[in-house]
């Protein structure tokens, strides 16, 4: 992580053998259920409206861990949920604590390669302090590339992907402003507490010159991906600059 830690050295929250170990010990400990940063009680003002109210809206939790959101989403009424997390503790935890909320899917996966998840699919995307976490790996450049293009690739056009995260705007929105990227970013704002609130969804053709089809994230992933994956994998641990890669417009 960059910003203000010194010399500190951080856990490895990068690293999908840290949560892991994180989560059994947590399990052992006898803690049920932990919320990093915010819960449903703050997010609801945001999310509710990106929803539409509707409660047949699909949503995907990207790294969700032992969060309480799915379920007390669900118990709000929205029942058609996926959450998904690298550690198979956290993954059974949940499923067996939600054994009465049967609609909720729990998965075991990487959010970095989500094969299982076809494109263009989630109305709503939620990412709550999972791409902090690959701030801290060592390779953050490709972690937080790798998390985005997923995350982008599987986020519904007209869709929206909502990311909270415990670092400033600043820090956060050169990422989700790469040019790969053609979200429109509809609220980002340093947030209640300790966070910040990005909001971000795939742009529209109309939205550029000529025409009025759609703008499928694949086809900017495949036309752009294995260049960028190509450069984040020789410099792992570089940061963006903006005069190369991220779209340096206001919203
Ligand atoms: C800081 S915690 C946030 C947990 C939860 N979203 C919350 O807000 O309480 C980060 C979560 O990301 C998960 N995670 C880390 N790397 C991951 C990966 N590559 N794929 C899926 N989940 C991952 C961890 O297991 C952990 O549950």
């Amino acid at each position: 992580m960059a910003e203000g830690q010194g010399e500190q050295e951080l856990p490895d929250f990068g690293e999908g053998s840290y949560w892991e170990e994180h989560y059994v010990k947590a399990a052992a400990e006898g803690e049920d259920v932990y919320d990093w940063l915010v819960g449903w009680t703050q997010l609801q003002w945001i999310l509710e409206p990106l929803m539409g109210r509707d409660p047949r809206c699909a949503v995907l939790h990207l790294g969700n861990g032992n969060s309480p959101l799915p379920e007390e989403m669900f118990d709000a009424g929205y029942k058609d949920q996926t959450a998904v997390d690298i550690s198979e503790a956290a993954t059974l935890h949940m499923a067996a604590r939600n054994r009465q909320r049967a609609s909720i899917r729990w998965i075991t996966a990487d959010c970095r390669n989500l094969i299982q998840i076809p494109s263009d699919h989630y109305p709503l995307v939620v990412d709550k302090s999972t791409l902090d976490a690959f701030f801290c790996n060592d390779q953050h450049a490709l972690a937080i590339m790798e998390f985005l293009k997923e995350a982008y690739r599987v986020t519904a056009t007209g869709g929206t992907f909502v990311s909270v995260s415990m670092h400033r705007p600043k820090a956060v929105l050169p990422w989700l402003r790469h040019r790969l990227f053609r979200w429109r970013m509809i609220r980002a704002r340093g947030g209640r507490g300790a966070t910040s609130t990005f909001a971000a969804q795939p742009h529209w053709e109309e939205d550029f010159p000529g025409g009025n089809k759609r703008c499928k994230a694949d086809e900017s992933l495949e036309a752009h991906w294995p260049r960028i994956f190509q450069q984040v994998t020789l410099h792992p641990d570089s940061d963006l600059s903006s005069s190369d890669e991220s779209d340096s417009e206001e919203d």
